[in-house]
């Protein structure tokens, strides 16, 4: 059974009046967690002491939300939507599970993500196999559930013909052939025009075996006119394969869908002052980052893909209609937006004079974009647990945050946060929507740190389940 998106609380607000450790990186914070956080500080600190920092707090239920807004975002251009959530962008079971049970598809892209997403999802769950190389086991496992595959290349299309040719199946391999657009030339996902025609002829011969039903693609970015370009090239294609029978169901454009962790007006003041280096970052100045603060809303975003004229007079949202056509999305960072917090305790604060460090329990490989060479642009919220009134703390003129191991480069954000709070040992920060690649991407237990516990938070009752890693 779907979500409705209008079913679920969507207002955001910004912290208002939860301090936050300054950068004017100022997070956009869902209500339901501003509150929790308001309103639960002891709670909070008796979690943190019960399960250790850092930790992780997930509420699926938004998933749901997210998605649902997905698909009607979709919808409501007339088009036909699939909505799969890539579970690759968060390690949660309880969300997999949430997604399926909500009606939704799930993106899967190793084999261990398969048979996860088949363990926690009822039988009739779409499941859509991206990846450029799959064992044949997996494509034997797909075809059995009848999972829609991309295949990324001619070599795996004539792996999988091998296959269907040894192992005859009830069903036939229901496959979308991965595009790579001309502007992206450099990528090694995917397939040029040359090489779909490559596949077409093999797809012709084999038909009874392997089913066409389209064109996936991601992209790398966030654009959404890229993504409208490449829908542009792909309709020349999608017409020739139909001359030869092979009629285009679907077109499945990946994730790139973009979140706004801060306001707009704030990030592009800190871009400016990134670019002019006035942020003394620790270890370098980064080269890129995500756009945290980008203008567009899902909405907008998909209202310009969908605008995207392919000829004139002749929007995608046209020709989708008119061809029958369903858009299927693989949204992670965005299905993930305002879905987690992560908390860490303040382990110590350094006093150096010009700056101090604050060291947190906990790496960076549970926080941060900085392995990526970027920086998490969004201010923590701080929590004060600490010993208040037992000596006077000061404040300083800077604060850097680093995680507690051995490394240099354990850096939980390379820029500065303004002095003007004072943080003693025992507070705690919490960092706001690090659901979607931010909080277990990179996650490892360096200097046998115990990986950190999740817990699902449900609002409805504030009751929390704790989710094994596995
Ligand atoms: C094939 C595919 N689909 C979906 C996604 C999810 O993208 P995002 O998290 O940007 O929505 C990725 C991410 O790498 C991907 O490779």
């Amino acid at each position: 059974m779907h979500v409705s998106p209008t079913a679920q609380t969507q207002i955001v607000r910004s912290t208002e009046s939860l301090q936050t450790l300054n950068c004017n990186l100022s997070p956009i914070i869902h209500s339901e967690w501003h509150s929790f956080l308001e309103e639960n500080q002891s709670r909070i600190h008796s979690l943190l002491e019960q399960y250790g920092s850092p930790l992780h707090l997930v509420a699926p239920q938004v998933l749901a939300a997210n998605l649902a807004k997905i698909e009607a975002a979709i919808q409501s251009h007339g088009v036909k939507a699939q909505v799969y959530y890539a579970m690759k962008a968060n390690k949660g079971r309880g969300l997999v599970s949430t997604a399926a049970a909500s009606g939704f598809g799930i993106d899967v892209a190793s084999e261990y993500e398969f048979k996860l997403a088949c363990e926690l999802s009822p039988l009739h769950t779409p499941l859509s196999l991206s990846g450029p190389v799959k064992p044949t086991s997996l494509f034997q496992a797909a075809i059995e559930r009848n999972v829609n595959i991309s295949i990324d290349s001619v070599e795996e299309l004539r792996a999988l013909r091998d296959h269907v040719m040894s192992h005859r199946s009830q069903n036939p391999a229901r496959i979308y052939l991965r595009y790579r657009p001309s502007f992206k030339a450099k990528t090694r996902f995917g397939m040029s025009t040359e090489d779909v025609m490559a596949c077409t002829r093999i797809l012709t011969e084999f038909r009874l075996l392997i089913e066409f039903i389209g064109f996936h693609m991601h992209l790398s970015g966030y654009s959404a006119i890229e993504r409208g370009r490449s829908v542009a090239e792909l309709v020349g294609l999608s017409e020739v394969l139909d001359t030869h029978g092979l009629k285009t169901q679907f077109i499945n454009i990946g994730g790139g869908m973009p979140v706004q962790y801060v306001a707009p007006d704030a990030f592009e003041t800190f871009m400016e002052l990134h670019q002019g280096s006035a942020v003394e970052y620790k270890g370098g100045q980064p080269s890129w980052f995500y756009p945290y603060g980008g203008r567009l809303t899902l909405e907008a975003w998909m209202r310009e893909f969908m605008d995207y004229f392919l000829a004139p007079g002749l929007k995608i949202a046209d020709w989708l209609r008119r061809c029958d056509i369903t858009l299927a999305v693989e949204p992670g960072r965005s299905a993930l937006d305002q879905v987690a917090i992560s908390l860490f305790s303040v382990g110590l604060v350094k006093d150096r004079g010009s700056f101090s460090t604050v060291f947190l329990n906990g790496s960076s490989f549970s926080a941060s974009e900085t392995w990526f060479q970027s920086d998490y642009l969004c201010d923590p919220i701080l929590l004060r647990f600490g010993p208040r009134g037992r000596a006077p703390i000061k404040t300083t003129p800077a604060y850097y945050l680093a995680g507690h191991s051995c490394l240099e480069d354990d850096i939980i954000a390379y820029r500065p946060f303004s002095g003007d709070v004072a943080i003693a040992s025992g507070d705690a920060l919490a960092f706001i929507n690090t659901g979607g690649y931010h909080m277990d991407l990179l996650e490892n237990n360096f200097h046998h740190h115990p990986t950190p516990a999740r817990l699902n938070i449900d609002f409805s009752n504030l009751t929390f389940t704790q989710e094994c890693a596995k």
